[in-house]
């Protein structure tokens, strides 16, 4: 049931057979994260960029592979190999698959916090990156 969810995160926004861009998977985080918390505004870019550079009570945050400005490559802490950008604007291959998208976070969000990322924190995330150029 989980992975169902992971793989429609953008569904009825674009069919899987089309390619995303960016800011499809954000208003698909907003809404879905309106959902889990009728409280909920909008992405806020401040808090995905503390998100994204503070550790959450393991060893890594994002930014240990990442870096903390990810406009700019990155090198994984156990391999060692290149990170391409992460930042959209410094990288046009950035949210443009679901697939990709939906596995990375999945596999990153749970080994910086133990479990995966809310859709608050994923459209936080996005909205920080969407802003640095
Ligand atoms: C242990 C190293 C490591 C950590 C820590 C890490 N990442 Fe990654 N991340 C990777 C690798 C490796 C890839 C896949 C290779 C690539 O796409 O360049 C990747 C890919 C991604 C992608 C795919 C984007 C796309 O469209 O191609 C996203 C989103 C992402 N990471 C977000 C995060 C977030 C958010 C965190 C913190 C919760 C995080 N990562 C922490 C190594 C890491």
């Amino acid at each position: 049931m989980r992975a169902f969810m992971y793989l429609t995160v953008l569904g009825g926004l674009i069919s899987s057979a089309q390619a995303a861009s960016p800011t499809d998977f954000l208003a698909a985080y907003a809404s879905q994260a309106k959902q889990e918390s009728p409280a909920f505004n909008t992405p806020s870019a401040s808090r995905g960029q503390h998100f994204f550079q503070k550790s959450h009570g393991k060893e890594w945050s994002c930014a240990s592979c990442h870096t903390q400005l990810p406009t700019g490559s990155g090198k994984h802490q156990v391999t060692g190999k290149r990170i391409e950008a992460l930042a959209p604007l410094a990288n046009a291959e950035r949210f443009t698959s679901e697939r990709k998208v939906e596995k990375w976070f999945k596999r990153n969000c749970g080994d910086v916090l133990g479990r995966n990322c809310t859709a608050q924190e994923k459209g936080d995330v996005l909205a920080w990156l969407l802003s640095l150029r």
